[in-house]
């Protein structure tokens, strides 16, 4: 009865969606435990590009069930327009296939116009959140005033509470931020609509995972973000505001952890960042644009360009500490094609004292004051993309993966080496 839970062990955008949609090829279900539609991967179907922001990366696999978990939260339009995209193309998506927990919690218009705000007031020490409304509608949550989707059920009274939260929302907004409050009658009409069209996918989520794992089905557990953008454990308050790390999956799906087998982190083979906060590897140089343009670094969500720099061994050691993987993705590792020389950073210091540990738990501003210390590796000039075992790899590009193998003390089963779904190398 396996669990295997697919992590970001980075600030997000690690590659998961191409990784869970090799193992969910395996799965039985796919199911999504937290963030919203501040994620975003890209799929492509049937010839066309999707960006999916909340239904699983495994709908392209007919074989699977899709569950949205109790630890996500959805913007209703969103789910809609994903599901309308999707049917569009000829994939089932009716309500056997995908199921949204009555425990996930919805995300309303002035949700996202109160993470404006908030972000405005918060002038240089802006987050830079997707402005997706995620803080404040976990915010809701933790106060227990929130929205959830099993309310749905009964569209009527689902408007009802939307009409009664949209009232406090436009009252904070006014008196507040001095905002104009948004259009009460509109997002309470639009409201009873989207319950009407999604109720039939409410499903109890965490009876759903129990069954599939009694029955000795694989369930995929797909995270959103990554372990730096946990709400308890990243590089605080410059996170996302849901558990991202491999507990999430736990709490957010609603099962225990003896049944998970696999906990797979997802690592590129560089670092990215994007909104604000520390990032002590950064390149600001012509090398971080070099980056940025081979990799294609660009968000899937905002389109905001990415923060770029160097693998930080510091970082993947602290992320494979607070997931306990068994085993590490490393993505796009062409994208170091050429580079010479690559540099890694293996420790941390400040005023002569040197850390080999990454300071995340201690926040944002603690992890500002420690300097990474480099060590040069060898890079490679040899085209890579081809590359479908472990031989086709040169190799400098072989010993840049062991290394990180032996810093993190798990395998590296998995490396990207090109965008497409076939350029992988399984190990
Ligand atoms: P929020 O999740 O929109 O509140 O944004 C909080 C922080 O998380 C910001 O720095 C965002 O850029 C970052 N973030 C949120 N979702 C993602 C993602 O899917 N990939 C990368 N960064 C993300």
């Amino acid at each position: 009865m396996p669990a295997i839970v697919v992590v970001g062990a980075q600030w997000g955008d690690e590659g998961k969606g191409r990784v869970v949609d090799d193992l969910a090829q395996d799965a039985h279900m796919v199911a999504r435990y937290n963030g919203g539609d501040n994620a975003g991967h890209t799929v492509v179907a049937m010839g066309h590009t999707l960006r999916l922001h909340l239904v699983p990366s495994g709908i392209l696999h007919p074989h699977t069930v899709c569950l949205i978990g109790a630890g996500v939260v959805i913007n209703p339009t969103q789910l809609v327009a994903e599901l309308d995209q999707l049917a569009a193309l000829g994939v089932d998506v009716g309500p056997e296939r995908v199921k949204l927990a009555a425990a996930a919690h919805v995300i309303l218009p002035t949700h996202r116009a109160l993470d404006g705000a908030r972000e405005a007031a918060r002038g240089r020490e802006a987050i830079g959140t997707t402005r997706r409304g995620i803080g404040p509608v976990y915010a809701d949550k933790a106060a227990r005033v929130g929205l959830r989707a099993g309310q749905m059920a009964d569209p009527e009274a689902f408007g009802e509470r939307v009409l009664a939260l949209v009232q406090v929302h436009n009252r904070l907004l006014q008196e507040h931020y001095g905002l104009e409050p948004l259009p009460v009658g509109e997002i309470v009409a639009e409201s009873v609509v989207l319950a009407q069209r999604l109720r039939s996918y409410l499903a109890d989520g965490s009876e759903l995972v129990a069954r599939a794992l009694a029955a000795g089905q694989v369930v995929l557990c797909e995270g959103a973000q990554g372990t730096l953008l946990d709400l308890d454990h990243g590089t605080y308050p410059y996170v996302t505001s849901s558990s991202c790390v491999a507990g999430g999956a736990l709490t957010g799906l609603g099962f225990g952890p003896q049944a998970v087998a696999r906990v797979v982190g997802v690592a590129k083979a560089y670092t990215t960042r994007v909104g604000a906060g520390p990032f002590p590897t950064e390149l600001t140089d012509e090398v971080g644009d070099r980056i940025r343009q081979a990799g294609g670094e660009y968000g899937t969500t905002t389109g905001r360009p990415r923060r770029c720099g160097w693998l930080d061994f510091p970082i993947l050691r602290y992320a494979a500490q607070v997931n306990g993987f068994t085993e590490l993705a490393l993505t796009k590792l062409d994208v170091l094609t050429g580079i010479h020389p690559l540099k890694v950073a293996v420790a941390y210091e400040r005023d002569g004292e040197r850390i080999s540990r990454f300071p995340a738990e201690w926040g944002a501003e603690e992890v500002t004051r420690w300097q990474p210390v480099y060590e040069e590796v060898p890079g490679w000039d040899e085209d890579i993309r081809s590359a479908r075992r472990w031989e086709d790899l040169p190799p400098a590009a072989r010993a840049y993966v062991e290394r990180v193998e032996e810093v993190v003390g798990v395998p590296v089963t998995l490396i990207g080496v090109g965008p497409e779904r076939e350029a992988v190398i399984l190990r």
